[in-house]
């Protein structure tokens, strides 16, 4: 998952990001928006320039984007999967209408700008989503598996659906069959009707969380995707304990596939999303020591579970304080990364 910052551009244009990082920060962000959504949108832009400023000149840090797990379950079991480590059994998801008071009193009162629904797999509440659509109209994302049919939101922006490699090594870590399931969905959807008044192919982007088990796949399935959807970001996956497999380690191989991702985003520019920045940064530690975010803006994207409770350190952690913890030092996320590279930090 990722977020951008339109503001950035303003701010950090000639410090911070190379102005073809930036071209396609900001196209990424305004993308399909017509000049009423801009001017309806006005006062999150100026709201969170104002709050990029704040953090500038006082530090002063005020979250700017929003992260909610719409609901505490899921049809798969992910190898890879931080969502199962730390879910609690037994507990209820929250009707609509309690995201709808939370969506007005917590995100909307602080000017929160984009929101990604996350879970469990948050196709499962429908319900759910169109009041986040209804309540925060283009500034909502939901991160999917995308094994049932695809709906058509009023007011989503898009759909970030993951793919954890080309289809032998996606379904060794997803389930068997869930790769061609995904494949029908997202081409079903594609092939739908125009949202909104713009083609379906733009609400489809790609995302990959790069482990040991995929990470040679990364060209194949840039290549399979582009033409098809509207695009393709990545991540790495960050473990919980010492020693996890699934991470792949700081060093050569890492750094190859990372390279490999530069080479894609320059032959590919309007397709891979990552800023160069941010995928040279995904080369070592960005985020920082032990489980404590030092670099890492956590505060930055205010993260909800399934309750509507404050998760810590950050969208992949927990409201329980006994929970297992992320390793910050060994950390691949994306939305926070992302920040990082465009100079919103930890400190
Ligand atoms: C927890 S899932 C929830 C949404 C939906 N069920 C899905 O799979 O897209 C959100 C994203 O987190 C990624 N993810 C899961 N475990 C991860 C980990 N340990 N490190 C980094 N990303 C992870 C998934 O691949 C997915 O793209
Ligand atoms: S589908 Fe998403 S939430 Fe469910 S196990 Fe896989 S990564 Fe986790
Ligand atoms: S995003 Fe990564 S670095 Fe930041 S708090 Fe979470 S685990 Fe730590």
């Amino acid at each position: 998952m990722f977020v951008f910052s339109y503001e950035s551009y303003h701010v950090y244009r000639d410090s911070l990001l190379s102005e073809r990082d930036l071209y396609y920060t900001v196209v990424n962000l305004i993308y399909g928006r017509g000049i009423t959504e801009l001017l309806r949108e006005m006062p999150f832009y100026i709201s969170i320039f104002k709050k990029i400023i704040a953090y500038r000149l006082f530090k002063s840090k005020q979250p700017m984007y929003g992260s909610v797990d719409v609901n505490n379950i899921c049809n798969l079991h992910c190898t890879h999967c931080y969502w199962w480590l730390n879910r609690k059994k037994g507990e209820q998801d929250l009707t609509a209408e309690d995201w709808r008071r939370i969506i007005r009193d917590k995100f909307n009162k602080q000017k929160i700008f984009v929101t990604t629904l996350v879970g469990g797999e948050p196709t499962l509440r429908p319900d759910v989503i169109e009041i986040f659509c209804k309540e925060m109209p283009r500034r909502v994302c939901v991160v999917t598996n995308a094994t049932f049919p695809l709906r058509r939101f009023n007011g989503l922006y898009f759909y970030w659906v993951s793919m954890d490699g080309t289809e032998k090594v996606h379904d060794s870590i997803r389930g068997e069959g869930s790769y061609a399931m995904t494949k029908k969905n997202i081409l079903d959807y594609v092939a739908g009707p125009d949202r909104d008044g713009r083609p379906a192919w733009t609400d489809i982007w790609i995302s990959m969380t790069i482990n040991s088990l995929n990470y040679m796949t990364v060209e194949e399935l840039i290549e399979e995707w582009r033409g098809k959807v509207n695009k393709i970001g990545f991540q790495f996956h960050t473990p919980f304990v010492k020693g996890d497999p699934l991470m792949l380690p700081f060093g050569v191989v890492r750094n190859q596939v990372v390279d490999k991702l530069i080479e894609m985003k320059r032959k590919y520019p309007d397709f891979v999303v990552n800023p160069v920045k941010q995928l040279s940064l995904m080369k070592g530690n960005w985020g920082g020591t032990g489980t404590t975010p030092v670099d890492c803006p956590s505060w930055a994207i205010l993260s909800l579970d399934h309750m509507g409770r404050v998760k810590q350190p950050c969208c992949i952690g927990s409201a329980d304080a006994k929970s297992m913890k992320p390793l910050c030092e060994e950390c691949g996320l994306g939305c926070y990364s992302i920040l990082v590279s465009q100079g919103i930090r930890g400190a």
